[in-house]
């Protein structure tokens, strides 16, 4: 899986992407991750990748030459790799994008290269939106500083689902969300900790009941937690 992501701070990406399983995907080769920096494409003498909003209002917006030639060079380079070129998501990350959720995530993971554009100041010229992005993402209604972290995001959670990321596909399987509900409560030894003690039905070693109880604790989780999850359901 291939990420191409384009921002004006690429590094803001180096934590994530240089520890834990995105680092061992990188190195195992399941995973890589391009950073291209908007404003090595402004072609001014300065650099400039930002501009007054037609119309006045505060705040700046970020202009669409810098961003159209940072990902159509991109866009060319992986065309000449790839057989289906017209399958490559480009997506803005907007607090005006569609929500993402595990099941956006799946659909992403289908894709072997995604790019990624990073918005910022106020907002991205139109016609990025309208002429260059095939998505607009969004990762939860409230607004960030910029489209840095809501990236990081999305690369976490599609790269986590490519094969082989994981060490267990099943940790895939049984999770939260991945069948609409939330997951049923996880213990580990000791069997008593201060006097708080696991469920007697998960050391009895019956997987027929321990299955059947921990459907029962997801439902209830999920009622208890998150109704909505369920709506259209029960
Ligand atoms: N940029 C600013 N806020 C954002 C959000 N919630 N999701 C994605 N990109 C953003």
């Amino acid at each position: 899986m291939n990420f191409h992501v384009f921002t004006l701070f690429p590094a803001m990406f180096q934590g994530p992407l240089s520890e834990s399983i995105l680092k061992r995907a990188q190195e195992k080769g399941l995973l890589s991750v391009s950073l291209h920096d908007i404003r090595d494409y402004a072609e001014d003498k300065h650099h400039v990748v930002d501009d007054y909003a037609y119309g006045g209002g505060p705040g700046m917006v970020m202009k669409p030459e810098p961003v159209f030639k940072a990902v159509e060079v991109q866009l060319e380079r992986i065309r000449e790799r790839q057989k289906d070129p017209a399958g490559v998501p480009v997506i803005l990350l907007s607090p005006r994008g569609r929500v993402l959720t595990q099941s956006v995530a799946r659909e992403l993971a289908g894709y072997p290269d995604i790019v990624l554009i990073c918005g910022h100041y106020e907002g991205v010229d139109q016609r990025v939106i309208d002429y260059l992005a095939t998505d607009e993402i969004s990762i939860g209604d409230y607004v960030l500083t910029g489209g840095e972290l809501a990236a990081m995001v999305v690369i976490d959670c599609v790269a986590r689902l490519g094969r082989g990321v994981l060490g267990s596909e099943q940790s895939i399987s049984q999770e939260s969300h991945t069948d609409g509900l939330l997951q049923h409560p996880q213990y580990t030894r000791p069997p008593d900790f201060r006097g708080w003690t696991v469920p007697e039905v998960l050391l009895s070693g019956h997987h027929e009941r321990i299955e059947t109880w921990r459907r029962e604790q997801a439902l209830l989780e999920t009622r208890r937690r998150r109704p909505d999850l369920l709506e259209g359901t029960e």
